[in-house]
């Protein structure tokens, strides 16, 4: 039997699902023969101040969504399906977790690790598809796989965007029809950042011209604005809500 007709590719979820997350399953099915998806909200990736109880919930539609989609399985795990032994963060996030995110949301990757290694041992897929919209995590993730050992395949999938580019995230359902208008300047901002520094202009001069953009368009406060690799890579608050994108930086024209 050929590779693809018995594999299993995993699209692990917090649900609250829109078509970001269906193009990773589309994306899964590419891959193999068949598509699982799960849908936990994690408590351990939340701080206490963080968005946890009020993080979107609506698992009857999910499901229709899911089954329109024609995913294969789909496992809703209870808290204690993952944290039998309370909540304890078994595994560490890596090198990669440095920085940026872990700056302003320290206890995240070592939760995000923890939950995907532990849905990884439930699952058992041969591959796993996650969204480039949350960059960092895919790094992390990767690095997770190779530090412990695990033959599993990590891809990125390309971030969803609306049609005015901006990148699709379960949080967007927070933003009022204002602060949409606002969010929608997010990924403009970032592409004119990646373009400059594509440009070979001044990085530091790009970044920093792209934070007052962000903060002339309306955007409350930017957690960073940063560079990794190459991608640039930010994150800012509208009202209560934070968002995060990032985009390549074009190979120069000149
Ligand atoms: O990206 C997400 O939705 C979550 O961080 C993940 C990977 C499902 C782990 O809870």
């Amino acid at each position: 039997m050929h590779e693809q007709e018995q594999s299993l590719a995993f699209v692990p979820t917090m649900g609250a699902l829109h078509d970001g997350h269906i193009s990773l399953v589309e994306l899964a099915k590419t891959k193999a023969a068949k598509v699982a998806v799960s849908i936990f909200v994690n408590p351990t990736q939340f701080a206490p101040h963080e968005d946890f109880d009020s993080y979107p919930r609506d698992i009857e539609s999910d499901l229709k969504k899911l089954e329109k989609a024609g995913v294969a399985l789909v496992y809703l795990p209870q808290e204690h399906d993952i944290y039998p032994h309370g909540k304890a963060l078994t595994v560490k996030a890596g090198k990669q977790a440095k920085g940026l995110e872990s700056d302003f949301r320290p206890h995240f990757f070592d939760g995000v690790t923890t939950v995907v290694k532990t849905l990884f041992d439930q699952v058992r897929p041969q591959i796993a598809i996650f969204g480039e919209k949350d960059y960092q995590q895919l790094l992390v993730i990767s690095e997770m796989v190779q530090n412990e050992g695990l033959d599993i395949q990590i891809i990125g999938a390309p971030i969803a965007r609306d049609e005015f580019g901006l990148a699709l995230s379960s949080r967007n359902a927070y933003l009022s029809s204002d602060e949409l208008e606002i969010a929608r300047m997010l990924n403009q901002v970032l592409y004119k950042a990646a373009y400059d520094i594509s440009e070979k202009r001044d990085e530091n001069e790009a970044l920093s011209e792209a934070n007052q953009n962000l903060l002339a368009a309306g955007f409350d406060k930017i957690d960073y604005f940063s560079v990794r690799g190459h991608r640039v890579l930010c994150a800012a608050w509208l009202g209560k809500t934070r968002l995060i994108d990032n985009t390549e930086i074009p190979k120069s024209l000149k």
